[in-house]
């Protein structure tokens, strides 16, 4: 398929079959009754595969208007929780900007214009590691519906539950691995309620998302913790680092009196983030409108690219389901796709330093080099640039290597990046992994097989996508009560100038 151009309009190419080889997956609507032996076959494979149109059925997840939820949104937008008062969750996890940051990749601490958000944040010259580009080598993963997940947290899953109860979110009791864990595979005490939870107490100790370089440089993670909770507090190590008062808010949302040494503690500021995380549930989408039983919720288009995505290839389909499973359409499980490696890397591999071993890094597991988890694809279309490390910026080429990963990586196109984000070994490592990919195929570990895809194929799967879109996440009036204005002493967030400076 390397004859394929995606850059041909795909307007250009109604008439070509959804997908080449296909035995009839598309292709079996015909006649009159078009749609409806398009719908007939649909929702067969919707019973098939077990969908509801319902992932958040049976979960206790709190609504924004919990006051914990209040609390966690003052403490998710204030950079005072940053070491050098210049990064809060909400430089990387804007709710106007899918949860995520809009940036291949992001930049957290000693940005150029600390409030500035999206394409155009970039880190200071002369600052700490300064090389022109983005320093931190993930993309930010979207906050949104964190509380539909069971197993982990981040992209290699170094936040995980042991126990991985369906519905729990992690909060079976079981216990979670973090990075503070003393071993893989045991439980860190201090790890808290649930996954959500457990991963709201690692961003303030990276160096590059909110510690900064210099606080608290070399002290152990609960160091770090302590004395910012101290900060907030006002007591102790923290005591006159800020002028305003958290106190009243932590009373509030905690119903006590307490003093600020017991109520403001960092357990009790992550579960306020986390429960306000958690409360970002966004699942009214078209697609489980049609899953629910309402035939014109969505597009013709949508339809046959929900039946690739939801056939095997075998049957003509693109086999998507086998990973992004279920209503949550992920297997929270981990997969060597060898998506273009851009940025700084995790410090892997012989040339230390761009390359990113994934999963094998946290399990040293021999089938999960490169390894990722499935992320889930509820409003991907708005969750963008795609990938762990952003490296795709349109869903046609993120879905076109799913299908075509030589092809793809082979012809991959460095125009779709902002020219500062650091390209120098991508070919060389994406490679590593590729053949990495290779191996695995060709031992029979699960990863992508090659699907013959055609543009109209691909259109349709990007439109099936963009039915997963919950129509709230696109109106900023909707999503108001999840962004705080009230800042105190910080400055509102806007868009970067690159994107003409407006309040976000
Ligand atoms: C500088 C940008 C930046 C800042 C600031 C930041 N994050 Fe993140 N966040 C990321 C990146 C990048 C990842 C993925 C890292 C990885 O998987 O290795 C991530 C991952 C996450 C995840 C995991 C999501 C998933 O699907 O597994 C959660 C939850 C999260 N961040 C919440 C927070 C919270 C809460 C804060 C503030 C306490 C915060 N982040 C601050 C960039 C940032
Ligand atoms: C073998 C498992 C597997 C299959 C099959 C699979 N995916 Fe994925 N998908 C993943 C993994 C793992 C990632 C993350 C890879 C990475 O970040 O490097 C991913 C990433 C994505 C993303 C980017 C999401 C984001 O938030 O960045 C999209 C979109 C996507 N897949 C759609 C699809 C579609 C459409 C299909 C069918 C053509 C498909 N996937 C088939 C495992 C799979």
């Amino acid at each position: 398929m390397s004859s394929l151009h995606l850059l041909l309009p795909l307007a250009l190419l109604p008439l070509l079959a959804a997908c080449s080889g296909s035995s009839g997956a598309a292709n079996a609507a015909a006649g009159g009754s078009k749609q409806s032996a398009l719908d007939r076959q649909l929702r067969s494979l919707i019973a098939a595969r077990g969908l509801t149109g319902d992932p958040a059925a049976g979960r206790e997840l709190p609504g924004i208007d919990d006051p914990l939820a209040q609390l966690g949104k003052r403490l998710f937008f204030t950079k005072a929780l940053g070491g050098q008062f210049d990064s809060s969750c909400a430089s990387c996890h804007h709710p106007n900007l899918g949860g995520g940051d809009d940036l291949v990749l992001p930049t957290g601490v000693d940005a150029e214009v600390p409030h500035l958000l999206g394409p155009g944040r970039r880190q200071a010259f002369g600052t700490p590691g300064f090389d022109g580009g983005p320093t931190v080598p993930r993309n930010s993963p979207t906050t949104f519906n964190l509380g539909l997940y069971d197993s982990s947290m981040f992209w290699d899953s170094r936040v995980e539950s042991l126990g991985k109860t369906p519905g729990m979110n992690g909060g079976d009791g079981l216990g979670i691995d973090t990075p503070d864990s003393f071993g893989f595979g045991q439980a860190d005490p201090a790890a808290g309620d649930n996954l959500v939870m457990a991963q709201a107490r690692f961003p303030v100790t990276s160096r590059d998302e909110m510690k900064g370089y210099f606080f608290e440089f070399g002290s152990w993670n609960d160091v770090i913790r302590d004395h910012l909770a101290a900060r907030m507090g006002g007591y102790g190590v923290g005591a006159g680092e800020i002028s305003d008062s958290w106190l009243p808010y932590f009373r509030g949302a905690y119903d006590s009196l307490g003093s600020a040494e017991e109520l403001i503690t960092y357990e009790n500021i992550s579960r306020a983030i986390a429960e306000y995380q958690r409360s970002q549930v966004f699942v009214d989408n078209p697609w489980f409108d049609y899953v629910k039983g309402a035939d014109f919720a969505i597009s013709e288009a949508a339809k046959r690219g929900a039946v690739l995505f939801y056939s095997d290839p075998a049957a003509g389909g693109a086999g998507c389901y086998q990973c992004h499973t279920g209503d949550f359409f992920t297997d929270e499980q981990h997969y060597t796709l060898a998506m273009p490696q851009v940025g700084r890397g995790k410090g892997d591999g012989h040339l230390n330093g761009p390359e990113d071993y994934g999963r094998f890094y946290e399990t040293g597991h021999p089938d999960h080099k490169f390894a990722f988890r499935t992320p889930n694809l509820l409003n991907v279309a708005v969750t963008g640039p795609w990938n762990h490390c952003g490296s795709y910026t349109t869903l046609e080429a993120v879905i076109y290597h799913h299908c075509q990963p030589v092809d793809a990586v082979a012809n991959y196109d460095f125009n779709q990046l902002p020219p500062e984000v650091q390209t120098t070994y991508t070919l060389q490592v994406t490679n590593d992994a590729l053949n990495q990919l290779l191996i695995y195929r060709a031992s029979g570990v699960k990863t992508i097989q090659d699907v013959p895809v055609t543009p109209q194929g691909l259109a349709d799967l990007v439109e099936f996508l963009h039915t997963l879109t919950d129509p709230c996440v696109l109106d900023p009036d909707c999503m108001e009560p999840w962004v705080q204005r009230d800042h105190g002493f910080d400055q509102h967030l806007l868009l970067a100038h690159d994107q003409g400076g407006e309040e976000l």
